[in-house]
């Protein structure tokens, strides 16, 4: 049984697809945490109601990023994860804490990467006038966003769009995403080695480009 840990900062309906996912597909992973850095968090009552230990570390409580990212690190540390996988968290992390979960930190984010890094993905993407839009999960280093991609689901964008349809379009292929990746990782499936994604025992030469054709609207 691998163990997971997840940092959230919001709503936690990545989150929520994971634990559906997991009780649902009777994977070989636990979400063993859920640490947020807002103690208002959605996410945590969801954790909650799944019956997850929760934590809060709030960043306001610290001098610095280095000093509140130290306090994450030791929140994590007793729940011994296998995966730290990061669901809505919204502050940036330090490289000595990102090297710390090398090869077994993820993130969901909400374009084509490496498209589109940063926020307010949707609304960029529609003032550029792309077709396409779309989310990926990718294994997190120093640099934000930018760590190598595992895979990415597409979404059409279309004419009548505006950001909030678009993101509601986006996130429901979020949530079978996500779910989709931590299964391979739970599986022994995916890892990295020197930048290098491997799925399984290949390097990757581009990222995974998953199908899950779209519906109409995200269960948030
Ligand atoms: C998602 O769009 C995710 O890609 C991005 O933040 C949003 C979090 O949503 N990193 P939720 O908290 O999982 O509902």
């Amino acid at each position: 049984m691998i163990r997971l840990v997840a940092l959230i900062s919001g709503r936690g309906s990545n989150l929520q697809a994971v634990i559906d996912a997991l009780s649902a597909q009777s994977l070989a992973a636990e979400v063993v945490a859920v640490i947020s850095n807002n103690s208002n968090a959605l996410g945590l009552e969801r954790a909650r109601q799944a019956g997850i230990v929760t934590r809060v570390v709030d960043h306001r409580d610290y001098p610095d990023r280095a000093q509140f990212d130290a306090a994450l690190h030791q929140a994590i540390q007793p729940f011994a994860p296998d995966l730290v996988f990061l669901a809505g968290f919204m502050r940036i992390l330090g490289a000595e804490f990102v090297n710390q979960y090398h090869g077994r930190l993820l993130n969901i984010h909400p374009s084509l990467l490496p498209a589109y890094r940063g926020l307010n993905t949707h609304a960029r993407v529609l003032a550029a006038g792309d077709l396409q839009h779309g989310a990926s999960v990718h294994f997190v280093t120093p640099k934000l966003d930018g760590g190598p991609v595992i895979a990415r689901v597409a979404v059409n964008v279309h004419p009548d769009d505006d950001p909030e349809r678009l993101a509601a379009r986006v996130l429901t292929q979020e949530h079978q995403l996500y779910p989709m990746v931590i299964g391979w990782f739970a599986a022994g499936r995916v890892r990295l080695h020197n930048q290098q994604v491997y799925l399984d025992d290949h390097p990757l030469s581009q990222p995974v480009e998953l199908d899950f054709g779209e519906s109409s609207c995200a269960a948030l």
